[in-house]
């Protein structure tokens, strides 16, 4: 069970989760359960325990990439995927269900969520509500980053991932890990990389049963760092599920699939044996075959900016100088650029060099998704 407690430990938890959630999702959870329910503070939301559980995940930078799926609406990737969580960034939310809602409520930072995104969180409560056989009831969740949406970070990892722990057991609902990992998938498949702990691997599975992710090595193992470099703070013309639906109109989506567990091996043992040299070689080669497949479907994805290229460079020429740094780049046109703690300071003044460069982002490896209260 992920952080299951039993009755008697709730309250001790209960304190250590008001002393860890930010004043502004306190004030958040208060004004709109107060505007729900006539409730007063945060402390007799908590002492009065109602229904409402509170989860909290991290977001993870993908090392070797899933781009694809073969069940769209099952989300079963079209590859294995290998990932580690950033421990410095984080969602914290809290569910309640109740069966005097006519609808979902979804304020997200402190703001009403768009039809979009209540729709995409309703309809994942639905596969809830249906496996609980309760739905009757609807859900207030109120969902906090901390760190700015649109900045290009994917959120929706950590946002499914802790959606997925609150709600199951708001519902009752006992997962294991195994099981709301896949739960987390279905919300958005980076998800399922963000329930267990540290660096994770998403095995692709025959079908749902199977296909979810498991940690390799825990957070501690490896004092990697990413510092992610942002270009453009703007929210991407294609999201990535609706990029991943284009990536088998690529001519080489096929090859980059079957060379995929090569990838793999080698990305996985270089973490398990922290050898940088392999793994800076293997995860730059995996995330421009990616690229190189977005740039290749029908219609073309071209997510990289100038200065997207001027880091790809600045980082490669720095590596055949010595510096063990390497570049990672997602749905979007910001730099993840991994290297060890003791080079982050060295590595962050060299990215500081580069126009367009506009802020960077400094997250340690993780720990798995947590239920707070
Ligand atoms: O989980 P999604 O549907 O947002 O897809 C994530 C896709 C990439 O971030 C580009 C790659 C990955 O493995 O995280």
């Amino acid at each position: 069970m992920i952080g299951r407690t039993s009755k008697c430990e709730s309250k001790n938890i209960f304190l250590h989760a008001h002393h860890s959630l930010t004043d502004n999702f306190k004030m958040t959870v208060e004004k709109n359960i107060h505007d729900k329910l006539g409730i007063i503070t945060f402390d007799q939301i908590l002492s009065m325990k109602t229904d409402s559980v509170i989860a909290l995940a991290h977001p993870n930078i993908a090392f070797i990439k899933y781009w694809g799926n073969r069940d769209e609406a099952l989300r079963l990737p079209a590859n294995g995927s290998l990932s580690m969580n950033l421990g410095a960034l984080s969602t914290t939310t809290s569910v309640e269900f109740r069966s005097d809602l006519k609808q979902d409520d979804l304020i997200i930072d402190n703001v009403n969520a768009p039809p979009a995104a209540l729709q995409r969180v309703s309809s994942f409560l639905d596969i809830l509500r249906e496996r609980a056989q309760k739905q009757h009831l609807k859900a207030i969740v109120i969902s906090e980053n901390n760190f700015p949406m649109g900045a290009g970070i994917a959120s929706s990892a950590s946002a499914f991932a802790a959606l997925a722990a609150s709600a199951s057991r708001a519902l009752g609902l006992e997962l294991d890990e195994g099981e709301l990992s896949r739960l987390a998938r279905r919300g958005s498949g980076s998800a399922c990389r963000s329930i267990p702990a540290g660096f994770v691997e998403w095995q692709m599975g025959r079908a749902d049963e199977d296909s979810y992710a498991h940690s390799i090595a825990p957070a501690e193992h490896w004092d990697l760092v990413d510092l992610i470099a942002i270009v453009n703070d703007t929210h991407k013309e294609v999201g990535s599920s609706a990029g991943h639906a284009l990536a088998g109109s690529s001519p080489l989506q096929a090859s980059r699939v079957a060379d995929c567990p090569r990838r793999m091996q080698l990305c996985r043992q270089a973490i398990l044996k922290k050898d940088f040299s392999t793994f800076a070689e293997i995860v730059e080669l995996d995330s421009h075959l990616m690229h190189a497949v977005m740039m290749t479907s029908s219609p073309a994805l071209l997510y990289w900016e100038p200065a997207t290229i001027a880091i790809l460079k600045k980082i490669r020429d720095a590596r055949l100088q010595g510096l063990q740094a390497c570049c990672t780049v997602d749905a979007g046109p910001n730099v993840h650029v991994l290297c060890l703690a003791q080079d982050a300071n060295q590595v962050e003044r060299l990215l500081q060099t580069i126009p367009d460069v506009a802020t960077i982002y400094r997250s340690p490896a993780g720990g798995g998704v947590q239920v707070l209260a």
